[in-house]
């Protein structure tokens, strides 16, 4: 066998997609991460493959191994691996990293693909001598891609776990199985960042175990997100659209708004220790905003959608709120927001348009027992339902938005 060609062919379909990349710029989320230490050291994953940012075309696959490595994904349709691809960052081959985060580009829509992912050790990295140790490879997953012709969208939507891991599979299982495009966490899935162990067992492996090797999720932080001392390794997990905590994106007849409100006290509160600047933050996210309402994608949809954590109305008049209300409600209204879906509060409930928002507000429930809630949305051509389940079964809101 001849590894240089089948080694240079490899490199070639992979410069390929490569410059294909759907996202040149990878600024705003800073991509340092923590080092994985634990008491067993074999060469493993620590985690399944997880899938973010999907769209008709593309998707990032994410994984974690317990030691650095250089990974890739082997992929394809019709029970085929026969693509395979990694991630190059400015002519560096991503590698010598335990978080992986691999791009597939150039997928057709709407199509089931099968993928495994595989890490090979590195053993030792000297300037000029590198020495690779054995290739673990994953369980072959499948994910559909987007429909970029989908007439008809679900989600559902979770907020406030707060560290309560156990949560994500009764409250996922409300949904009975019901056909989804996607999960959406809308913040406070911990109380506070500690370590990259956190983020494993209390968000990675409940999620990989339900549904997350096989269906994306978005997510975008809540207040206590950005607390603790692993806060700005945070991002280093998870790939949002624009590797951005907002964004938006256009599936089926939505178009979804995604906001990072930041804390909910002002900025020189004493316990943020003179650290945060969300003042600064939301104002950059509100001129976005405004050149956000005024894209053809939000101005021709059908709903318009917004997620985000701290809701601008109906959540006391802490800091955050108002300064949510003050910047962006002016800009939803003026925008037409159809529909607007929040947290924070810990008290579920449907706020209906009122004259100072012309939208509907829906805040998912809390962390504890009895008041945890799932969220699910369908939205087609005709109609936009939205129903919120409690724990317990027992839906305690709905929204209904008719068209023509
Ligand atoms: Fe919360």
């Amino acid at each position: 066998m001849n590894n240089n060609n089948s080694r240079r062919k490899f490199l070639g379909n992979v410069a390929l997609a490569g410059l294909a990349s759907l996202w040149p710029v990878e600024k705003a989320m800073a991509r340092a991460r923590g080092t994985h230490t634990t008491a067993d050291d074999t060469y493993r994953f620590i985690t399944p493959p997880y899938l973010q940012r999907m769209t008709p075309r593309s998707v990032s696959i994410m994984w974690i191994t317990s030691r650095n490595c250089y990974s890739w994904v082997e992929y394809g349709t019709n029970g085929q691996l026969d693509q395979h691809t990694h991630h190059e960052t400015a002519g560096l081959i991503d590698a010598n990293d335990h978080v992986h985060r691999i791009d597939l580009v150039n997928l057709q829509p709407n199509t089931t693909y099968q993928y495994r992912v595989c890490s090979k050790e590195i053993t030792d990295f000297h300037p000029y001598k590198l020495q690779y140790g054995a290739t673990i490879t994953s369980e072959t997953y499948t994910f559909k891609t987007f429909d970029d012709k989908a007439q008809s969208v679900s989600w559902l939507m979770l907020n406030d776990i707060h560290d309560r891991p156990a949560s994500f599979a009764p409250l996922l299982a409300l949904n009975n199985n019901a056909p989804q495009d996607f999960v959406f966490l809308n913040g406070d899935m911990f109380d506070f960042q500690t370590d990259e162990q956190q983020i494993i067992d209390h968000l990675l492996t409940p999620l990989t175990q339900t549904f997350a090797s096989q269906q994306p999720f978005f997510y975008t932080r809540g207040n206590h997100e950005t607390r603790g001392k692993f806060a700005r390794q945070h991002a280093g997990y998870f790939a949002c659209p624009g590797d951005r905590y907002y964004f938006s994106f256009t599936q089926g007849p939505v178009h979804f708004v995604v906001l990072d409100t930041g804390e909910d006290k002002l900025d020189d509160h004493v316990e943020y220790s003179g650290l945060v600047a969300f003042d600064n933050y939301r104002i950059e996210q509100a001129r976005w905003l405004e050149q956000e309402i005024n894209t053809p994608a939000f101005r021709k949809a059908k709903y318009r959608v917004v997620l985000m954590h701290i809701p601008p109305f109906n959540s006391g008049d802490a800091h955050g709120t108002l300064h949510c209300r003050e910047l962006f409600n002016p800009l939803f209204n003026k925008g037409k927001v159809d529909l607007m879906i929040c947290g924070h509060t810990h008290k579920y409930g449907v706020w209906p348009p009122t004259d100072e928002h012309h939208y509907p507000i829906i805040i998912g429930g809390g962390p504890k027992e009895g008041n945890r809630t799932l969220i699910r949305v369908n939205a087609n051509g005709h109609s936009l339902d939205l129903s919120m389940l409690r724990d317990d079964g027992v839906e305690v809101g709905t929204y209904n938005i008719q068209r023509s």
